[in-house]
């Protein structure tokens, strides 16, 4: 049966972490995968969730199944965090949300969902994007294409061109959407540029499909939602894939929900009833352990304000970096070259340099950062700042 296969290359984010660990050197740096990382390199368990996990286990008297579509009071919560308790869809009774094995289970379940209802349906995502949209979207067999985004050498988004290209995508097709902290750019839309490019969406009959993996990271809980809600309050139809890997920090315990905007509350349920169906054929049920956590959280008044307090430092840790790196980089460059690091949002940014010089990063200096130049930001120490930055600099000149 399986003479033919032959070991495949591994995926890059995950060969790079095996790289990392690999490493004997005393100054190695890590800017590869994307997790929040605190002062001593950690990735701690928040302490709102290890509060909340003794609850859940002291109150548990069961392992039995939860429901297909995961913890009730979870769900409900998403959708107040997400769209907030005013948002006419909300209101009118045409949202539903199942829970999901991560931010990747959403995004496929709501891939097989398209497959299902249009199977013809082209996905377009951004140029670039994460590594592994285009396995998790296009391994069900729906077709994918690309919409320009990002100018890695002017460090700008192409908003016009986006904008172009997707007044060419057939009606009925799919635009794939960061919400907020464009991974692997830092480079998001500004509210004037959502509500253009929900027009566009709106005229040529696309569906937005939005991931949802860093909120709370850009700007605040609130304002890194505010383009998304602008676009699925006018939009007949929305899906919105869910991640608190990040800002719950339960990475290993699979936390995601997918959450579907119906044309009317009826459609709203039958759409409901083709993603429990689908996600029963690929692993019946989520695991509940994180999902009852987050639960408790987000209904408490004091864990959810212990909760924000924690996302908030990790966020401005992670804009302290970005201040950091880029006074770093322009006075060692003597150039403002590096001001975009300032302006963009979340745990990542592209440098700019060649596969080549991120490769002598890696071999000469011990710095792990993906091909394309995508550094995490989360990564960076106020003791390793002065160094990654003499070493970029010192590639850059060749
Ligand atoms: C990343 O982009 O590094 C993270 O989302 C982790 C992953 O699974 O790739």
């Amino acid at each position: 049966m399986f003479q033919q296969l032959v070991p495949l290359r591994e995926d890059a984010i995950l060969g790079l972490m095996a790289m990392f660990r690999a490493d004997r050197s005393a100054d190695k740096v890590d800017l590869g995968v994307g997790v929040f990382r605190d002062l001593s390199g950690n990735t701690p368990v928040l302490e709102s969730v290890r509060r909340a996990e003794q609850l859940v286990l002291s109150a548990q008297t069961t392992k039995t199944y939860v429901a297909p579509a995961g913890r009730a009071e979870f769900n409900e919560a998403v959708g107040e965090l997400v769209l907030g308790a005013a948002h006419p869809a909300a209101t009118g009774n045409r949202v539903r949300i199942v829970q999901a094995p991560g931010g990747c289970g959403a995004l496929r379940l709501g891939a097989e969902l398209i497959k299902t209802a249009r199977p013809q349906a082209v996905i377009h995502l951004s140029d670039p994007t994460w590594g592994n949209h285009a396995p998790l979207l296009g391994n069900c067999g729906l077709g994918l294409a690309t919409y320009p985004y990002y100018d890695p050498a002017a460090h700008q988004l192409q908003f016009t061109q986006m904008l172009a290209s997707l007044e060419l995508a057939a009606p009925g097709d799919v635009v794939l959407l960061h919400a907020c902290c464009h991974n692997p750019t830092g480079a998001d839309l500004d509210l004037a540029q959502w509500r253009s490019l929900t027009d566009v969406l709106q005229r040529r009959r696309l569906l937005p499909f939005l991931d949802l993996a860093y909120q709370g990271f850009g700007a605040g809980l609130e304002a890194d939602v505010a383009g998304l809600r602008h676009m699925t309050s006018m939009l007949p139809e929305s899906l919105i894939a869910v991640s608190f890997s990040k800002n719950l920090g339960v990475y290993r315990e699979r936390l995601g929900a997918l959450i579907v905007v119906g044309e009317s509350s009826p459609q709203a349920d039958a759409i409901r009833s083709h993603v429990l169906q689908i996600a029963r054929g690929i692993y019946s049920m989520p695991p509940d352990h994180a999902a009852a956590i987050a639960a408790q959280i987000f209904n408490s008044a004091e864990l959810r304000a212990a909760w924000i307090r924690e996302l908030e430092a990790m966020r401005s840790r992670i804009t302290g970096m970005r201040e950091h790196l880029a006074t770093a980089l322009n006075e060692r460059t003597g150039t403002s070259d590096f001001d975009f690091l300032r302006h963009q949002q979340g745990m990542f940014s592209q440098i700019g340099c060649s596969a080549e010089a991120v490769a002598r990063l890696r071999e000469r200096h011990h710095i792990y950062m993906l091909t394309d130049s995508r550094m995490n930001i989360a990564g960076l120490m106020p003791d390793n700042v002065a160094y990654v930055a003499a070493s970029i600099a010192a590639v850059l000149a060749g």
